[in-house]
């Protein structure tokens, strides 16, 4: 049994900053409203143009991890993506990572779990590290939000929560076993899935046929559907739950906590998170304020963040939890 530990971080967000008040010329919103429920003060939005997509963003995210990590892409072993909102229908963005970085025929695997889906990303590879199967895995959260968000009045309490952009770990065999990764946990609960869902393109039953025979331009189903108060409640139990769950199987009190990353939801969630924890400010990371909710992409955003910024050192014992659509939650507990 090996041990695995986060040996290069990056991140990469598009150049164009979307503030609250570019919003609010485009749908009945403001900028008090905005900070006040959830914190975000800007975003970033691809330009269309510019060739960003959820895989480019995911590759250049990676190019920083893997020279940070100091190894070759050669020496890459098997990749992970998470990602909502991938280029395509299929293949996914596993593969298009894997060819944009030249690696050949290691296996690229998909991960669907929303803005949980970095936490399961990295347990799985975590999982192959520890069972000896690889050595370094790449894994990238990443995701284009703005291309599919309603923006009108109508999308309002959707659209300006969410940014784009893209982050990547490379995970990697430790020989040191005090170090590194020391547990996952990963729940669901798909008596939920309706709260918090996308359901076109996906076909559900319906025809494509009959889809494209509609093109009905007031067809809702191709924007994020969120029951956001539901929602709200049930993060701040499991976020709450899923740390406790991590904290107990390393016999670690919420006191032990270096640095909290929370998945970057809304600012009032992480605050009520900490507040129940005791914690302090130093003790809990947030930038949900410059990039708002990138789903999967946000908690890898923020620890490389808050590892440039000199917040995150040897030793200090890192927890990462994120909730999000499905509803899927999770945590990490990191011995950094
Ligand atoms: N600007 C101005 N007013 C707005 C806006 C807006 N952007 N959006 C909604 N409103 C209005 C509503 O119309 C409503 O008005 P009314 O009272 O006259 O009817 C009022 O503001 C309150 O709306 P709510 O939706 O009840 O606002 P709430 O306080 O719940 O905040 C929010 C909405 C920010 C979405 C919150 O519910 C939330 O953060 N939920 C959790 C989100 C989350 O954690 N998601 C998980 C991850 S995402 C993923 O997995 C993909």
């Amino acid at each position: 049994m090996y041990n695995s530990k986060i040996s290069g971080l990056g991140y990469y967000v598009p150049a164009n900053v979307v503030t609250n008040d570019d919003l609010s010329k485009m749908m009945d919103t403001n900028d008090e409203w905005i900070q006040e429920r959830t914190g975000i003060r800007e975003r970033r939005h691809v330009v269309r143009g510019d060739g960003d997509t959820t895989a480019t963003m995911g590759v250049k995210a990676a190019k920083v991890a893997i020279e940070r990590a100091g190894i070759d892409k050669e020496d890459i072993d098997f990749i992970v993506f998470a990602t909502l909102s991938p280029d395509y229908y299929f293949p996914g963005p596993g593969v298009m990572v894997q060819k944009e970085l030249g690696i050949k025929t290691v296996g690229a695997l998909d991960v669907r779990n929303q803005c949980s889906g970095f936490i399961y990303a990295l347990s799985v590879a975590d999982q192959f590290i520890k069972t000896g199967v690889y050595r370094n895995i790449l894994v990238i959260g990443s995701e284009l939000h703005s291309t599919g968000l309603d923006m009108t009045t109508r999308g309002r309490a959707v659209s300006v929560i969410f940014g784009d952009g893209a982050g990547a770990a490379v995970i990697t065999r430790e020989e040191d076993n005090t170090r590194g990764i020391l547990s996952t946990h990963l729940h669901s609960e798909g008596e939920h899935a309706e709260e918090l869902a996308l359901t076109a393109p996906g076909m559900g039953g319906r025809w494509v046929k009959d889809i494209l025979e509609d093109n009905d331009p007031d067809d809702v189903s191709y924007y994020p559907h969120m029951n956001g108060q539901f929602v709200f409640k049930n993060a701040v139990v499991r976020f709450s739950e899923v740390i406790m769950e991590g904290l107990k199987q390393n016999n670690l009190q919420p006191g032990d906590i270096n640095m909290l990353i929370p998945h970057q939801a809304n600012l009032r969630i992480s605050q009520f998170v900490q507040q129940k924890f005791g914690l302090s400010d130093d003790q809990v990371f947030n930038n949900i304020q410059k990039y708002g909710n990138t789903t999967a992409a946000s908690i890898p955003i923020a620890l490389t963040e808050a590892w440039e910024e000199g917040k995150i050192k040897e030793g200090d014992i890192v927890v990462l939890a994120a909730f999000g659509s499905g509803f899927t939650w999770g945590s990490a507990v990191i011995r950094w």
